[in-house]
């Protein structure tokens, strides 16, 4: 059987998961592809640090070594980060050696540039892992998906973000406990504000957007939202109306040509969909494509061995890519609609949850129904709780479509009456219709 060796540069907790998954299952993974894949060097910042379970005679302190060694024929870049990734990944691309990644901030930040220079090199960039860990998603829209418009796809992809959002829901839990529960789990970010701001979120849409319409999508375009602003007060109206919150990232074909929402924002999203039963850590990805219709991809979005097993998917690919040449495959990123954007959220349609805190006395909700009446934007109902106490209320609006732009706007004249305490709360709805 041919044999490849490849080169693991960084052994954190993804690559010694690449390291242990290889272990238990490489002979498997070789006899399937034809092809025997075996580790060949590994590069790491210190090999004093390095667990006694990997033999020595496979580490070195100096990644270029595995770049220039003629014997190593894939490299496996694993260290995360934008600066020397970036370095490692072109350096490998550029020796015409085909390259994994897992790290989805890079691809997010520099994708374009990397894609063209695999490229420009006759080789391939894969990055399985760089999003939903376990979950097959890259692989999925770009060969099982390879002939539908994918017209829609919804994705919990952030484990921290929704296990905290169940929480809150299921126990009533508060925010700050409930993310320190997730960082002592491993699921959170360090710091976490990458996960709790939705900026984990956006560079995993953004590389689905990139690759399901066939433009980079610059991450600057992405409109983001994070969790920290949702109350254990908007969970529960949000649950009283038939709906569940999650951070949801949001990928739409608008009907303008070539114009494509790309958002992360928390969604009210009904408790019939089932997106809204996808609990705790795990991660989900609807898509809607016009041939095949709805799909639902569920799975560990992050952790050591799901993001091994997306490695060893594109380790095989790479494998077979030496074996046949890459000539035959379907690239990883191909741009292919080059008048493609993403529509800036003003111009994005949505329904509303809006969430005030108003003085109850008579004429207050006329004076905030006014407004929406003269911006256009239809009320689709209305609670105010019975059975408050003190001088003050919660007022909670259902909206239907509207611009993002006409509903902030609106938001604004509304948050100077006198009669609203407190800024107001809007949340996006999402009801999936077609
Ligand atoms: N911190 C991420 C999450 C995992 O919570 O989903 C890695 O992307």
């Amino acid at each position: 059987m041919q044999q490849v060796n490849f080169g693991i540069i960084g052994l954190g907790t993804v690559g010694s998961g690449v390291f242990d998954a290889l272990k238990l299952n490489g002979d498997l993974l070789s006899s399937r592809i034809g092809v025997r894949v075996q580790i060949g060097r590994i590069a790491v910042r210190s090999i004093k640090k390095c667990s006694s379970k990997i033999p020595r005679n496979l580490l070195t302190e100096n990644w270029r070594e595995l770049i220039d060694d003629q014997k190593i024929q894939i490299i496996a870049e694993l260290v995360g980060g934008t600066t020397i990734a970036r370095e490692i990944v072109l350096a490998a691309l550029k020796a015409g050696k085909p390259v994994i990644t897992a790290n989805k901030a890079l691809i997010s930040a520099h994708g374009e540039e990397l894609f063209a220079a695999a490229k420009k090199f006759g080789t391939n960039l894969y990055y399985e892992a760089s999003v939903c860990g376990g979950i097959p998603i890259i692989k999925s829209l770009r060969e099982g998906f390879v002939g539908n418009r994918i017209n829609a796809l919804y994705g919990i992809v952030n484990g921290t973000c929704n296990y905290i959002l169940t929480r809150m829901k299921l126990e009533g839990a508060d925010f700050a406990g409930v993310l320190a529960d997730a960082q002592r789990l491993g699921y959170a970010e360090t710091p976490p504000d990458l996960d709790i701001d939705g900026h984990d979120a956006a560079h995993k849409i953004g590389i689905l957007a990139s690759l399901a319409h066939g433009f980079w999508v610059n991450p600057k375009k992405i409109h983001v939202e994070g969790i920290r602003h949702v109350s254990a007060l908007d969970i529960k109206f949000a649950g009283e109306l038939g709906y569940t919150i999650k951070l949801l990232g949001i990928v739409k074909k608008c009907s303008s040509a070539c114009r494509v929402q790309v958002s992360v924002y928390p969604t009210l999203i009904p408790n019939s969909h089932v997106l809204a039963s996808v609990n705790y850590a795990f991660n989900a990805v609807f898509v809607h494509g016009d041939v095949v219709g709805d799909s639902l991809f569920y799975g560990r979005g992050a952790g050591k061995d799901p993001t091994a097993s997306a490695v060893l998917s594109d380790i095989a690919d790479a494998a077979l890519d030496l074996k046949f040449s890459n000539k035959h495959r379907i690239p990883p990123f191909v741009p292919h609609e080059c008048e493609g954007a993403v529509l800036p959220i003003e111009e994005v349609v949505s329904q509303y949850f809006v969430r005030l805190n108003v003085a109850d006395k008579p004429g207050t909700l006329a004076k905030i129904a006014a407004i929406f009446g003269q911006s256009n934007i239809g009320i689709s109902s209305v609670i105010q709780p019975e059975g408050h106490e003190g001088k003050s209320v919660p007022l909670i609006f259902m909206l239907h479509y509207a611009t993002n732009g006409a509903v902030q706007n609106a938001l604004k004249k509304i948050g100077k009456l006198p009669v609203v305490k407190g800024k107001p709360v809007m949340l996006r709805v999402e009801n999936f219709e077609k």
